[in-house]
């Protein structure tokens, strides 16, 4: 099928908007991003620490998690980064390398790594910048920061947390300076999550060295969600909206929706929190026993639209009245906004949006899409009421039109392609990976990154939403032996001529037989 053009010209003239509006981006003087166009929106995903806390997590687990993970639809919805945190269980050998604990993940972490890629997710991996992990189970980077970052790229980890226990004495923004280049020095393109937990006040600095930073404590207790600290998470995080943006993230920590202790209610005004903030999306309940209503609220693509919108702005309290907060400040691509009406109060609340407390001329007519039922309204001059029950929230798209979009949603039927030639006669083998949007329009095409190694080219085509990158391997000349590319496509919006998302994935050759 042919594209409609119109429908990729509908992402052209957001970006236009995105880059002649001062201020729509947040700028921010060096962002670590800038070399490795990672994380432009905020990553989506899994990790077990809510859920498991510090017991030995194994390749089983994980896996189940994955497989949940696909069948839920989650992976649908954009969440794509999982992996063991605290429970990955490595040790440190004689000679100071960091080694696999093949008794609770027999695949080796490189064997669960190719099993997460082959699902079409990515590889999420942790350590610590101290001594230790949280636990003491397991040694920190500390004095081994550039051959433990060189083992997370050899198991192919797509993004690492990199926690702050157990380092008495050093200086943070040392620490995590350090790690990155240590990262760089490894070659392989990672997301980098620091986790001090507001240590050094990272959103000061920690856009040029990460990709997202904790801003406050855990979250909660592990296996019970707490809505009382949830709370006061928000309160802190809501006040570094200026610190956000595509690359560099606040992270208010792994999500809560869907764990014991929290009603509906809560879990999608939780959900629709995290979406204002443009707070990383990593669920951390066990994706193996949800509800559909959980599923529901994690899936839901027209919230996670503003969670994922390319400008990046993060939300923030324009007016309170009583325990009601209205929420705006979150322009996005396709010039509506979002605006969240949150009541904390024990009563259900009237609440009168006015266009005025979110910058609009009260002359405007707007249309007004509630992101939850999924209805829109309008048009309304001046403004809009809406009734919110206690702990409830309104999660509303303003716009001049009734169009709505929903921004990239990328997701990847795998990231990694395995060949293998056999034998002594050359031979051409071709293996293919199919990515698409299931946001509202389709994207420009794939460009693949020159500087492919000479065994490898890659071919792209489109079908509507999905396009496939074709790997064709050319064995003439090739000697036996195993050979590794990391193939990195951009997808670039056509007037600004700057990435909206990188696209990597892993190509694997074994040449074997006598040649
Ligand atoms: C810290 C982090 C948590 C989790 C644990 C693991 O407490 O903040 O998110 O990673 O360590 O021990």
């Amino acid at each position: 099928m042919r594209k409609k053009p119109q429908a990729i010209l509908g992402i052209a003239i957001a970006f236009l908007f995105f880059a002649l509006v001062p201020g729509a981006q947040n700028p921010s003087p060096q962002v670590h991003a800038a070399d490795d166009d990672l994380a432009l929106t905020p990553p989506m995903g899994w990790y077990p620490w809510n859920e498991f806390g510090e017991e030995p997590q194994n390749e089983k687990l994980i896996k189940e998690i994955v497989d949940a993970l696909v069948s839920s639809g989650l992976r649908e919805a954009g969440y794509a980064y999982v992996g063991p945190d605290e429970g990955i269980c490595f040790s440190r050998d004689a000679g100071g390398k960091l080694t696999t604990n093949l008794v609770r993940y027999p695949s080796g972490l490189r064997g669960l790594g190719d099993y997460i890629h082959k699902k079409g997710l990515k590889y999420a991996l942790y350590t610590d910048a101290g001594t230790r992990t949280c636990s003491k189970a397991m040694p920190g980077t500390k004095d081994h920061e550039f051959e433990d970052m060189a083992a997370f790229a050899e198991w192919r980890a797509d993004y690492l947390k990199i926690d702050w226990c157990n380092t008495e004495g050093q200086d943070v923004v040392k620490t995590y300076t350090k790690l990155h280049d240590a990262q760089h020095a490894a070659g392989r393109p990672i997301v980098h999550s620091l986790c001090s937990w507001g240590e050094g006040e990272p959103w000061k600095w920690a856009a040029s060295v990460g990709h997202l930073w904790r801003t406050t404590g855990d979250i909660c207790r592990p296996g019970r969600a707490d809505w009382g600290n949830a709370m006061k998470i928000v309160a802190a995080n809501e006040k570094l909206y200026e610190a956000a943006g595509p690359g560099h993230w606040n992270d208010p920590d792994m999500m809560i929706a869907g764990m014991a202790g929290l009603s509906e209610t809560q879990n999608r005004s939780f959900f629709s929190l995290w979406c204002m903030l443009a707070a990383p999306l990593m669920a951390g309940n066990d994706l193996r026993k949800m509800t559909t209503s959980t599923i529901q609220i994690l899936t839901n693509l027209e919230a996670i639209g503003i969670n994922q919108d390319p400008l990046g702005l993060q939300g923030r309290i324009v007016r309170r009245s009583g325990r009601v907060e209205i929420w705006a400040g979150k322009r996005l691509f396709d010039g509506s906004q979002a605006v969240l009406v949150f009541n904390q109060g024990a009563a259900p609340a009237d609440v009168r949006v006015a266009w005025s407390d979110i910058g609009i001329a009260e002359s405007a007519a707007l249309y007004v899409r509630n992101l939850w039922t999924h209805q829109t309204a309008g048009p309304h001059r001046g403004g809009i009421s809406v009734r919110v029950a206690p702990n409830d929230v309104a999660l509303l798209r303003i716009s001049k039109t009734t169009a709505f979009p929903v921004p990239p949603i990328i997701v990847a039927d795998s990231y990694l392609v395995s060949l293998h030639a056999a034998g002594p006669a050359a031979q051409k083998l071709t293996g293919a990976i199919t990515v698409k949007t299931n946001g509202s329009d389709e994207l420009p095409l794939w460009k693949v990154r020159p500087g492919l190694p000479s065994w490898l080219s890659v071919a792209v085509t489109r079908n509507g939403k999905s396009q496939t990158l074709t790997n064709t391997v050319s064995t003439a000349g090739v000697k036996k032996g195993l050979y590794h590319a990391v193939v990195r496509a951009d997808n670039i919006e056509p007037l600004s001529g700057k990435p909206m998302s990188a696209l990597y994935y892993d190509v694997d050759l074994e040449v074997t037989g006598s040649r």
